[in-house]
């Protein structure tokens, strides 16, 4: 694995100010720059794209196939609502791994729904800017290239 495709949804953008109490203090640049430091150690490069369109993260999602090897993402609210960005994770084939800062399970029950989960290879939610460390670590781990647990 050398390319991971990491994608930021809708409002993930004003990471650091909004909702700190829930989301961090950190904003999205030194998640960034945090992540992309722990690739290199990893000997991964990371393409990153933020966007709050659904359109634009399927069409990126949709392009990844033979550029990237992997994709980590968080759909922010996207993770509820969008069949769409499901259908291209699925489409692409790429292994997938599913980050939330927060734990999506303990808060509002709509949140307890991802649409994206079942054709991710799995979720890590709730450990803040950790999470997406987290998930790459997952995505790293990965030996077969099939939707099963099995690591
Ligand atoms: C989030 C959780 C979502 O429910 C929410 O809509 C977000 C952020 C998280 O990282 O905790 O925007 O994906």
């Amino acid at each position: 694995m050398k390319k991971i495709l990491v994608i930021h949804g809708p409002n993930l953008q004003l990471l650091g100010a909004r909702q700190p109490d829930i989301y961090g203090t950190a904003d999205l640049k030194k998640i960034n720059a945090d992540l992309k430091k722990h690739a290199a150690e990893c000997g991964v490069t990371l393409e990153i794209l933020q966007s709050n369109h659904e359109g634009d993260i399927v069409e990126r999602i949709g392009k990844a196939k033979g550029r990237c090897d992997a994709l980590l993402i968080n759909p922010a609210a996207y993770t509820h609502t969008s069949v769409a960005i499901r259908d291209a994770i699925e489409a692409c084939g790429l292994p997938a791994v599913e980050v939330h800062l927060s734990n999506i399970y303990a808060r509002e029950p709509f949140r307890h729904q991802s649409l994206i989960a079942p054709v991710c290879r799995g979720q890590v939610s709730g450990f803040g800017p950790a999470s997406y460390r987290l998930g790459l670590d997952a995505l790293l781990t990965l030996r077969y290239n099939k939707r099963t647990s099995k690591g």
